[in-house]
């Protein structure tokens, strides 16, 4: 049985930008009422003067900030009642080495890429379970499968994520609430202008790069197909099924990848 998206409440975390923004525009497009939240409550309110209406409720939050984190959630329900669909998608990286990396950025990609999807799904959990129905979207990303090396911890983080998906899945298998695994390849959003730069820097790390949209558009039917994982881009599909056969290979690609997409600013010694 498909999920029916019409009237559900969407919480989306990073729905100022990129995915997230466009995931906003596509499930509201599908009939859904959506909860967007990011730090940037100018941009969230451009969306939802966009979008128009009142389907669209704008709510600041920092996903790492715990208080901030209770008053978003207090909000949704104030205006929608309850949350049918959480989307954890905000992120950020730091490109450098492990040794390089300063410890305010690695505290800061394991709040915000894997402690606060958490905190989240613990939330929002026990009224989807009580209600027998609901989703969880968990962002992650192609390199959550295959690693990349100079955004080794920014892929680990998303392995994380990725692995508590597939946990919460099987955690969650029976109850009417999906668990959905979405990991994208490159694609065209600000992250890489927004990503910090350490020792190395880049701009895009595969030839081609979807676009938000498209990434949200099979978000979106995934979502409503059921699906429990998709991956994106025909690149990001390849060096998962390579890694399927030889972590060997992958791993001499991601070198070589990481090598041309992201020249070091200062020589690391890293991937020879
Ligand atoms: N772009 C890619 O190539 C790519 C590939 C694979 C996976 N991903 C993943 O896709 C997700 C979306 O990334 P994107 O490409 O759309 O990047 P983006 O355009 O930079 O968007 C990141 C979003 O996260 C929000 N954010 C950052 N820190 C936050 C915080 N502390 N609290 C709340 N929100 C915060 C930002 O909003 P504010 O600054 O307004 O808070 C922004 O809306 C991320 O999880 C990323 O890791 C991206």
């Amino acid at each position: 049985m498909p999920y029916d998206l019409e009237d559900r409440v969407v919480l989306i975390t990073g729905a100022s930008s990129g995915i997230g923004r466009a995931c906003a525009v596509e499930y509201h497009r599908a009939g859904c009422r959506i909860v967007a939240t990011a730090r940037s409550l100018d941009k969230l309110e451009a969306l939802a003067a966009e979008l128009g209406g009142e389907r669209i409720v704008p709510v600041v939050m920092d996903v790492t900030d715990p208080v901030e984190r209770e008053i978003a959630l207090r909000v949704a329900h104030e205006r929608f009642g309850h949350i049918d669909i959480l989307v954890n998608n905000a992120g950020w990286a730091s490109f450098t080495s492990i040794l390089r990396m300063p410890e305010e950025h690695l505290d800061r990609m394991l709040a915000l890429n894997f402690a606060a999807p958490i905190a989240l799904i613990r939330a929002v959990l026990p009224e989807m379970l009580e209600r027998g129905s609901g989703q969880i979207v968990n962002i992650s990303s192609v390199v959550g499968y295959q690693t990349i090396p100079r955004m080794t911890v920014y892929s680990a983080t998303k392995a994380a994520l990725t692995s508590l998906t597939t946990g919460l899945r099987m955690e969650l298998k029976g109850t009417g609430v999906d668990v959905l695994l979405v990991a994208p390849g490159s694609t065209d959003t600000p992250f890489f202008q927004v990503a910090a730069t350490v020792d190395a820097r880049a701009e895009r790390v595969a030839r081609t790069k979807y676009s938000p949209q498209r990434v949200a558009r099979a978000v979106v039917h995934s979502s409503r197909r059921r699906r429990r994982e998709v991956t994106l881009t025909a690149e990001g599909k390849l060096i998962t099924l390579i890694r399927r056969f030889s972590h060997r290979a992958a791993d001499a690609i991601m070198c070589r990848v990481a090598r041309s997409a992201m020249p070091a600013v200062k020589p690391t010694g890293e991937c020879p």
